[in-house]
C-alpha cells in the first residue's frame, strides 16, 4: 500500500506551484534584499510584494504584516511584547493551548513578569466564555488574553470575534494563535478585534520555517530581534526570502481555492466519521467535530486494549501517518495536555487524523480497513 498520509495539522506536503514561485530566489534572485544595487532591489521587491500580497488576503495593512520563522516565533513575540512593551500584568489563556503559548507564558510567569490564569472549559472542549468574562471582569491588572483559534489536536474553533469583543470591553490586549487557520479560513482582520495572529505556511502547503506575525497597527511593540534594520526594525536578520516568496504563494492558492477544498475536506472528515462509527465499536470522537470545528483535524478515541496501544506504530507499520493526541516516547503513549484536560479517560487511545486536499475518500476506506485489523 502506498504511502497514506493523514497528518496535515502536524505539516503538509509542499505545493508544486510555490515551489516554482520559490525557485528563482533560491538560484538565479540570490541578492541580499538590503543591497542597494539591482540584485538586492529584486529582491526587496519580492519580499514588498509578497507582503501586500499576504496583507490584502487577510485584509490588513502591508505594515501590519511581519516575516518571521513560523508559529513558534510569532507567538513568543507576541505574547512577550504584550508583557513587556504592552503594560499587560496578568495572563488569561487556557490548558489546551499549543505549546508555543503554554510554555511561554509559563516561563513568563516563573519570571514574575505576569500572574497566570486559566480559562475554563466547556465538556465538549469549547472555552468557557462566562469563566473568560469573569477573569477579566475581577482582574486587577491589564490583561493578555492569549487563545487559540483552531485547536490543533482536536479542531475545536474559537469565536474570535465574541473573544475579541470581549477583550475590548476589558482594555485587554488580544493573542490568537491562528496557525491551523491562516491559510484555511477567510479572515478580515480590519473586521476583527484582535491585536495580534500567527501564521505558518507549512501547514498549507507553503515551505517550512516561513510565517507571519500580525501587529495591529494600534499597538506598538518594540524590535524583537535586534541587528540590521530588516523587517522596519523590528526584526533584524538577512529575510527567509524564498520563504516569504513561497509563502504568500501558498497563502495565494489556498484562498484562491478555499470553497472547493474545504467543502472537499470537509466531507472527508464527515465521511470518515461515519465508516468509523459504522466498523468500529466504541469509537468517539473528540471535541465538537461537527460543531464549530475546523474541517482539517479528527481526533478519535478507541478503547483501550493491547493491542490498540501500539495503533500509531501498527499504523506506521502499514504505511499510514497520523498522530497521537500524543507525545510518543521510545515506545511508551504520554496522553497530551490536550487530552488531558477535555477527557482524562486513561481506558481510551486518541489519535488524530487530520486532512488536506490530497486526501482521497478511498485512502479513508483503506485506513478504515486497516484499523478495523489493528483495534
Ligand atoms: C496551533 C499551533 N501553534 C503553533 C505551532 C507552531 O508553529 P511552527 O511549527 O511554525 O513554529 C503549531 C504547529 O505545530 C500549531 O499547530
Amino acid at each position: 500500500m502506498n504511502r497514506i498520509y493523514f497528518d496535515n495539522a502536524a505539516t503538509t506536503a509542499l505545493e508544486p506551484q510555490v515551489l516554482d514561485a520559490m525557485m528563482p530566489y533560491l538560484t538565479t534572485h540570490f541578492g541580499n534584499p538590503s543591497s542597494i544595487y539591482s540584485y538586492g532591489r529584486e529582491t526587496r521587491l519580492a519580499i514588498e510584494n509578497a507582503r501586500k500580497t499576504v496583507a490584502k488576503i487577510l485584509n490588513a495593512h502591508p505594515a501590519e504584516i511581519f516575516f518571521t520563522s513560523g508559529g513558534t516565533e510569532s507567538s513568543n513575540t507576541a505574547i512577550i511584547a504584550a508583557i513587556r512593551d504592552l503594560d499587560c500584568r496578568h495572563i488569561i489563556t487556557s490548558p489546551i493551548e499549543h505549546h508555543a503559548t503554554l510554555h511561554t507564558v509559563e516561563f513568563l510567569h516563573c519570571n514574575k513578569e505576569a500572574t497566570l490564569s486559566y480559562v475554563k472549559l466547556l465538556p465538549n472542549g469549547h472555552i468557557d466564555t462566562n469563566d473568560l468574562k469573569n477573569l477579566l471582569a475581577e482582574s486587577k491588572e491589564k490583561c493578555l488574553v492569549t487563545l487559540l483559534h483552531a485547536n490543533n489536536e482536536i479542531g475545536n474553533m474559537l469565536d474570535i470575534n465574541e473573544v475579541g469583543e470581549l477583550c475590548k470591553l476589558y482594555g485587554a490586549i488580544f493573542h490568537c494563535d491562528t496557525v491551523q487557520t491562516v491559510g484555511h479560513f477567510p479572515f478580515n482582520l480590519r473586521k476583527t478585534p484582535v491585536h495580534f495572529i500567527t501564521g505558518a505556511a507549512h501547514k498549507f502547503h507553503g515551505p517550512k520555517g516561513a510565517g507571519i506575525l500580525y501587529v495591529n497597527e494600534n499597538i506598538k511593540i518594540k524590535p524583537f530581534v535586534h541587528g540590521g534594520s530588516q523587517e522596519r526594525n523590528m526584526r533584524a536578520g538577512t529575510e527567509n526570502l524564498y520563504g516569504i516568496v513561497g509563502f504568500a504563494k501558498a497563502l495565494e492558492l489556498a484562498t484562491k481555492n478555499y470553497e472547493q477544498d474545504s467543502t472537499y475536506i470537509r466531507g472527508m472528515k464527515i465521511y470518515m466519521m461515519e465508516q468509523l462509527k459504522k466498523h468500529i465499536k466504541d469509537v468517539s470522537f473528540n471535541g465538537d467535530p461537527l460543531g464549530r470545528s475546523l474541517y482539517t483535524v479528527l481526533s478519535v478515541n478507541f478503547p483501550k486494549t493491547e493491542k490498540s496501544e501500539m495503533i500509531l506504530f501498527s499504523l506506521d507499520i502499514n504505511n499510514i501517518c497520523a498522530s497521537g493526541g500524543s507525545a510518543c516516547t521510545s515506545g511508551a503513549n504520554a496522553v497530551s495536555h490536550v487530552i488531558q484536560a477535555i477527557n482524562n479517560d486513561l481506558n481510551l487511545v486518541t489519535v488524530r487524523f487530520s486532512f488536506s486536499k490530497y486526501n482521497t475518500k478511498e485512502e479513508v476506506d483503506n485506513v478504515v480497513e486497516k484499523l478495523k485489523e489493528l483495534i
